[in-house]
């Protein structure tokens, strides 16, 4: 099974990223996990540019395709979903690639009620299958990302994190026998 990462940071030094390589390295034998690493070069969406796709976007939407499950672990900004990452699903919505496909939430902060609530809203409503939880959720706020990978190496993470991915897997795989 293949599973894409996306991250909804685009800093350097993201906690959120650092999540989601740190899945990556967790995924047992048999598991792929492919964090995607072009989000912050996709141009503003309008639809006006939907007939000439940009290259990054086209990307994005391959990486889609040829997954069995996205993982997605994305900060708070202002309540709300971080307009970057708004931007990347936005690109999506009108394409054949997402609908249908598993989505599991990972939450590199126990806060940020408001960022899960949305994302849940806008992915069901771009017809993904979202995973029903309870979510994978760890609180890295404020940390740096080598501090931030040190506690994900720790062996008690690592076990949770490969138990989720497990989890998902099942999911994922049960959405498609149908
Ligand atoms: C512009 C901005 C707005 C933020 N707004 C919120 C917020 O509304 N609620 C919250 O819990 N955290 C908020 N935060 C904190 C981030 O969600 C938090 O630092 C997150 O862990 C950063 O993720 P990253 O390390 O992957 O970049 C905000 C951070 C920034 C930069």
């Amino acid at each position: 099974m293949r599973f894409l990462a996306l991250s909804g940071s685009l800093r350097a030094s993201s906690t959120n990223t650092a999540l989601l390589r740190a899945f990556a390295s967790e995924a047992p034998t048999g598991f792929a996990v492919e964090v995607f690493d072009a989000m912050g070069d996709l141009p503003p969406f309008s639809p006006d540019r939907e007939a000439d796709t940009p290259d990054s976007v086209l990307r994005l939407a391959e990486a889609v395709a040829a997954c069995d499950g996205i993982l997605i672990a994305c900060p708070e900004y202002a309540h709300g979903i971080p307009g970057a990452f708004k931007n990347a699903l936005d690109w999506l919505v009108s394409r054949f690639e997402i609908p249908g496909k598993p989505v599991m939430l990972v939450h590199a902060s126990t806060r940020g009620e408001h960022v899960r609530a949305q994302l849940r809203e806008v992915l069901s409503t771009m017809s993904c299958d979202l995973f029903p939880g309870p979510d994978f959720e760890t609180h890295l706020i404020g940390r740096t990302q080598a501090n931030a990978t040190d506690i994900l190496a720790r062996a008690d993470m690592r076990a949770e994190m490969r138990a989720k991915l497990d989890e998902f897997a099942r999911f994922a795989a049960r959405q498609r026998q149908g």
